[in-house]
This record gives C-alpha cells, sequence and structure tokens, in this order.
C-alpha cells in the first residue's frame, strides 16, 4: 500500500481503556507506528462518554478500539456512541475497529463486537480485529491488521473516485433518498457500481429498474 505522499492520509484512533501503560496503550502505539511507516499522519485520542467529536472532520480513517471489561466493550467508547456527538461525526467515515480481550475470538465476535457495529451501522468497516493478549505485543498481527486497513482504504477511495464520475438526474436520485438511511447508502454505491460497470454515465429511473432486473439484483 504506497500512501498519497501530497495528501497523506490522516487517520486518529480513538480508544478506550482503564489503564494507563497497559496492553491497550501498547497496542495503539504499535497501530499508530505501523500507519506513520506507511506515511500516514496519525492522532490519538481516550474517549470521553460526553466529550465534543467535531474534530473527527480533520481525519479520512477513525480506528476505533477498546478492551472488555466484565463482558462489556470499554464503557468510555460505548457511552461516546451513545450520548455525544460521536455516532454524528462518525457519518460517513471510514472506520476500522478492533477489541482486545481474553475471550475466544468466536465469543468476542458474537458478543463484544456487535456492541459497537450495533451504533455504526451505517458505516464503511474496512477491517475489524481481535486481538488476544498475546498478539497485542506481536509485530506481524499488528502489521496485518494496518495492511488490511490501508489496502480497503485504497479500494474504498478508488470506489469514490469511480462514483465522481457518474451522475444521477433528479428523478433517479429521489427514488435513493425516499428509501430508508440505513439502506440508501448502500443501494446508491451498487448502483454507481452497476453504471461504471456498464459504462453508463448518467443515472435514471430507467436505469434503477434495469439494475433490479439484473443478475447483481440490486
Ligand atoms: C478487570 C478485568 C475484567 C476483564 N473482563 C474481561 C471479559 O469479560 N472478557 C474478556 O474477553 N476479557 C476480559 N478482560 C481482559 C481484558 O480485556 C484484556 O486483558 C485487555 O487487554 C485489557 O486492556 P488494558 O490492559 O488496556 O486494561 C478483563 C480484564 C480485566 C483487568
Amino acid at each position: 500500500m504506497t500512501v498519497n505522499e501530497e495528501k497523506p492520509l490522516r487517520a486518529i484512533i480513538l480508544y478506550d481503556s482503564r489503564s494507563s501503560g497497559g496492553s491497550t496503550d501498547r497496542l495503539i502505539d504499535a497501530i499508530g507506528h505501523e500507519l506513520v511507516e506507511s506515511g500516514a499522519y496519525v492522532e490519538k485520542a481516550r474517549c470521553r462518554a460526553n466529550a465534543d467529536y467535531s474534530f473527527l472532520r480533520e481525519f479520512d480513517l477513525v480506528i476505533l478500539g477498546a478492551p472488555v471489561y466484565y463482558l462489556v466493550v470499554g464503557s468510555r467508547l460505548l457511552g461516546a456512541l451513545v450520548q455525544s456527538n460521536l455516532k454524528k461525526y462518525l457519518r460517513g467515515k471510514k472506520i476500522a475497529l478492533f477489541l482486545a480481550c481474553g475471550s475466544p475470538e468466536s465469543m468476542a465476535l458474537t458478543l463484544y463486537l456487535p456492541q459497537i457495529k450495533v451504533h455504526l451501522f451505517t458505516n464503511r468497516i474496512l477491517s475489524e480485529k481481535i486481538f488476544a493478549p498475546h498478539q497485542m505485543d506481536d509485530p506481524d498481527t499488528v502489521g496485518e491488521f494496518v495492511e488490511e486497513i490501508l489496502e480497503e482504504y485504497e479500494k474504498a477511495d478508488r470506489g469514490r473516485a469511480g462514483s465522481l464520475q457518474v451522475q444521477w438526474d433528479d428523478e433517479a436520485s429521489e427514488m435513493v433518498n425516499a428509501m430508508p438511511s440505513f439502506i440508501s447508502g448502500k443501494i446508491r454505491s451498487a448502483l454507481e457500481q452497476y453504471a461504471l460497470q456498464n459504462g453508463i454515465k448518467v443515472i435514471t429511473a430507467e436505469v434503477v429498474d434495469e439494475a433490479r432486473s439484473s443478475p447483481m439484483g440490486i
């Protein structure tokens, strides 16, 4: 993965942990180090449940993570997702998630990760990772996580550049805008993808109907 040197990727690691200098702090430093090595500009910030998260406007990528304590994901991160404007400023952002915990991965994926993801179902999640205690200080595991984030970021960015080449007429745009917000973004991207693949420059109501009955089944 190469980061554009003229406009480096701006990433923030937004995390929660009860301890200072504990395993999560070390993990965050390792993730940050890998991102910086790849040419990104990186900051880190600890979550507070009632902070103002408007500073997220400055970042292209948000990496959210926390440990699990007594079966619950870090309460300041969950609190921020519920009580603050965090969800508002995460809208439209590319996101990666990680958890640090001692339970088996299968348990973390079914019991812990959904505690965060339930708040982010409209976001594009580039990568998600459960770090077991022995993996938090393992440079290869951290490196693979960061590599996947950067690869998926690049893909998403290429998709966005492609979508800028496609126009929407008013009727088609209204059709998609009338859909519930949790689905309209996905339908919009799928239709832009369909248009790009079929050399269509303007998405009209006819194109929407055509795409619906295509094998892509939009
Ligand atoms: C008090 C306490 C409770 C924990 N509860 C859980 C738990 O319910 N499930 C789990 O998978 N891991 C649990 N863990 C493991 C932590 O999530 C893991 O060790 C994490 O890396 C701790 O991060 P920290 O060092 O930044 O505090 C617990 C750890 C502590 C200290």
